[in-house]
């Protein structure tokens, strides 16, 4: 939907590459909401200076500048409150399945109906198995949720699933 809500964790963070990252954290963490939000001013200048400009950020030897349509983007963003979305809460749990498969499922309720829930991999993530579940107004479940991600199971090394949700603090989910 062309004019469907701009959040920092679906629509934002991901135009920042990990080396974009990388090489500001001197400065900034691009992958922090909070950066991002309270850097708005001198974020914005560097991305829209010329590419012939030599403070254009992302420099010019490293794949910048931007395309005008993220910059809108990421404009839309800040002139619409800066959202970002909430995180979920649920009882979890987390199977070998038939097919070489893990399925991780949460189970919960929602804040208010008509609501979505979902899981995502953590951007900065140090394995591929951890997981953040989100939520944000605009889906379908009601009351109850049950939502779940299914992935190939990596091999018996795996014992247990890494969650981050409202508490923040990640909760080892043990593989059955
Ligand atoms: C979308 C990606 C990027 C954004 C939004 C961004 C943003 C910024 C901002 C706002 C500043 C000014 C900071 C200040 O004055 O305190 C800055 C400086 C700087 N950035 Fe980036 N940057 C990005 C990518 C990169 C990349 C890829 C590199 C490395 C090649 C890089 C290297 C630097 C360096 C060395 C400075 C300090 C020197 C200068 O001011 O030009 N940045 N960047």
């Amino acid at each position: 939907m062309a004019n469907a809500d701009v959040y920092y964790e679906l629509h934002v963070q991901p135009l920042f590459r990990s080396s974009d990252r990388l090489q500001m954290l001197f400065r900034f963490d691009l992958w922090k909401y909070e950066d991002v939000a309270s850097n708005r001013d001198q974020i914005l200048a560097r991305l829209q200076l010329p590419a012939e400009d030599i403070g254009v950020m992302p420099k010019v030897n490293f794949g910048g500048p931007w395309p005008q349509e993220w910059l809108d983007l990421l404009n839309r963003w800040y002139a619409t409150g800066a959202k970002r979305l909430e995180r979920g809460s649920a009882t979890y749990t987390a199977k070998r399945k038939p097919g070489g498969l893990i399925e991780l499922a949460a189970k919960g309720q929602v804040p208010t109906p008509n609501y979505a829930v979902w899981f995502d991999q953590r951007p900065e993530r140090a394995t591929a198995f951890e997981f953040i579940l989100y939520q944000k107004p605009g889906g379908k479940f009601q009351t109850s949720f049950a939502t779940k991600i299914v992935f190939a199971d990596p091999g018996p090394a795996l014992t247990s699933i890494e969650v981050y949700d409202h508490d923040n603090a990640p909760l080892l989910v043990a593989i059955t």
